[in-house]
């Protein structure tokens, strides 16, 4: 590597100079400018590679950004080449308000934008928390500029009077036992001072997790680097490797994301029983690379055929750190084995089986079951369709209760979030045990950013008499490290008029996961009649006056297409 100044093509402080007629003078400028902050003609005639600080006192997930930073520059200094590191936008999942889903398209376009404002032969994303691997992805893909994730690496378990816990399904675990009686408020408190124990992202399966996971199958992210613990030694040589890589990395995302790296993420997804919500991110990255038509079908189609073999929580009994000790991805490459496209390229300019070939050698462990035993045969997630989500609905089959996988039961409405929040803990709500909770309004448009309120509670009168899971239907999220018979994504969405809209108190649901259908039983023309009345009466979202929330409702795409702004994807021309 080294010193690279020879090249043709426009390098170093040379890249992307704006031409107004004397490139020479606006490199004087450029080069004037940066001395300012002390470097050397040495340092600066060399390859520039850019590094994003996505840390934040709002995101204790990225607490350890400082010292993956120092240790990606290190890899980048010891190929010969610059780095120079900047912010972006950092979204937390607990401080982004109204919803981190709603900002990451924000996100998305700060990254796209600042890799093109600035000089650099390749840039290193760093992130870890939900939204922003998939915010730096998408922005990364359509800045077009060589690009490499690194991720912060998971959170380490803690302890609660001798059983390990970890955010964030214990975190929903215990507070459902505390709202069932079960434990104190005394007690609560004490877990939460466990359930977070270490910087990093969630230690569970959900979606920080998955998405880490998948950058490595999409070939995007080094070979065995979603799962070393934030706080460890091993994260920070993942992370000079990863300096390291970027020097070499020559092509830009959208030549080394194809096909066959999106159909290895679905693999991926389904075999770890991933977070629902990776479904609508790899929609929305998909939906950046030109011509790459990757729909929700895809993830049934190749769900099918993907048995379930990572037993991690929400769907198993383990954490992050011990998917770790079991050798990570590569043990779960190598099991899936003929299920994966090996021959697809990675960042690193070599196949992922020949990467996988290079890598140490697997070992026997219990995490990653073989194929011959799975957890589950098939499926984690699925696809639903009928006249409730003509689009599309999504739910995750291996973390709900198997009794409630066909259901028959009378649907109890909750117009928006509030509403439910109002009156899901009446001791007068009309609820039975089999029946269906459906809430309205938490789509895309209709909440901005769908939030994760998808994982309807259990109406405390019936949790008390121990009901554990009940049918749910939304436009909304779940948050990855949930569980339950939940149905989400609805598309189209209740805010813009999709049949979710019309559903009524006392009207019969049927879910049945085998057939991947879910029917409101009603007959057509009633459903008709009902959806007509709606548009008179123009119940749907009132558009926001101004700012960012305008160019939300104005331009998201519906969660089949992944939430993405229209304006950004591929085909948008
Ligand atoms: Fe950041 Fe869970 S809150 S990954
Ligand atoms: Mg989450």
């Amino acid at each position: 590597m080294g010193e690279t100044t020879t090249t043709e093509e426009p390098t170093g402080l040379r890249a992307g100079l704006t031409n107004y007629g004397d490139n020479d003078f606006a490199l004087f400028l450029r080069k004037a400018f940066i001395k300012g902050a002390g470097y050397s003609d040495d340092a600066l005639d060399r390859k520039i590679i850019g590094v994003i600080d996505t840390g934040s006192g709002y995101n204790p997930c990225h607490a350890n950004m400082p010292q993956l930073i120092e240790a990606v520059k290190r890899g980048v200094m010891l190929q010969g080449a610059l780095p120079v590191t900047f912010p972006t936008i950092s979204l937390h999942e607990s401080f982004a308000y109204p919803t981190s889903m709603f900002l990451r398209n924000l996100m998305s376009m700060d990254t796209e934008e600042m890799i093109r404002a600035a000089p650099m032969d390749a840039v290193v994303l760093i992130g870890g928390c939900d939204k922003t691997v998939p915010a730096q992805l998408m922005g990364a893909i359509s800045a077009n500029v060589p690009a490499i994730q690194l991720v912060v690496g998971p959170m380490v378990t803690g302890s609660h009077r001798g059983v390990r816990v970890g955010a964030c399904t214990d975190c929903r675990g215990y507070w459902a036992k505390y709202r069932a009686g079960e434990i104190d408020i005394e007690e609560i408190a004490q877990v939460g001072n466990e359930l977070v124990p270490s910087a990093g992202t969630c230690g569970v399966m959900g979606t920080a997790s998955t998405m880490a996971i998948i950058s490595e199958a999409l070939g995007i992210a080094p070979l065995g680097s979603a799962c070393p613990p934030a706080n460890g030694g091993q994260r920070l040589r993942v992370a000079e490797l990863t300096g390291k890589l970027a020097t070499g990395c020559l092509r830009p995302p959208s030549e080394v994301l194809t096909r066959k790296s999106f159909e290895n993420a679905i693999t991926i997804l389904q075999a770890i029983g991933g977070s629902t919500n990776a479904v609508v991110h790899l929609l929305a990255i998909a939906g950046r690379v030109e011509g790459l038509d990757l729909t929700l079908d895809d993830f049934d189609r190749i769900g099918r055929r993907v048995p379930l073999l990572v037993d991690l929580k929400p769907s198993g009994n383990n954490y992050m750190e011990d998917f770790y000790k079991a050798g990570g991805v590569p043990t779960l490459l190598r099991e899936l084995g003929d299920l994966l496209h090996l021959d697809a390229m990675t960042i690193t300019g070599k196949t992922l089986g020949a990467e996988l070939e290079a890598y140490p050698s697997s070992f026997p462990q219990d995490i990653v079951r073989p194929r011959s035993n799975p957890l589950a045969p098939s499926a984690s997630l699925v696809v639903l369709r009928g006249n409730l989500a003509p689009l599309g609905a999504v739910l995750k089959q291996s973390a709900m209760s198997p009794a409630l996988k066909k259901h028959r039961g009378r649907a109890v409405v909750f117009r928006d979030a509030d509403d439910l929040m109002a009156r899901i803990d009446d001791p007068d709500l009309d609820v039975a045990a089999d029946s269906v909770l459906v809430l309205q309004n938490i789509g895309p448009v209709g909440h901005p950013g769908m939030p994760e309120a998808g994982y309807i509670p259990i109406p405390k009168k019936l949790a008390r008499t121990g009901v554990k899971d009940m049918v749910r239907i939304s436009d909304g999220r779940m948050s990855g490290t949930a569980s339950g018979a939940v149905v989400l994504h609805v598309a189209p969405e209740a805010a813009v008029g999709g049949p979710l809209a019309v559903v009524a108190d006392g009207d019969w649901i049927e879910l049945d996961v085998e057939a991947r259908s879910i029917t409101l039983d009603l007959p057509e023309d009633e459903l008709h009649a009902r959806l007509d009345k709606w548009k008179v009466e123009g119940r749907g979202k009132k558009r926001p006056a101004r700012g960012y929330a305008r160019l939300y409702h104005d331009k998201v795409v519906q969660a089949d297409q992944g939430a993405d702004f229209d304006f950004l994807r591929a085909d948008a021309a």
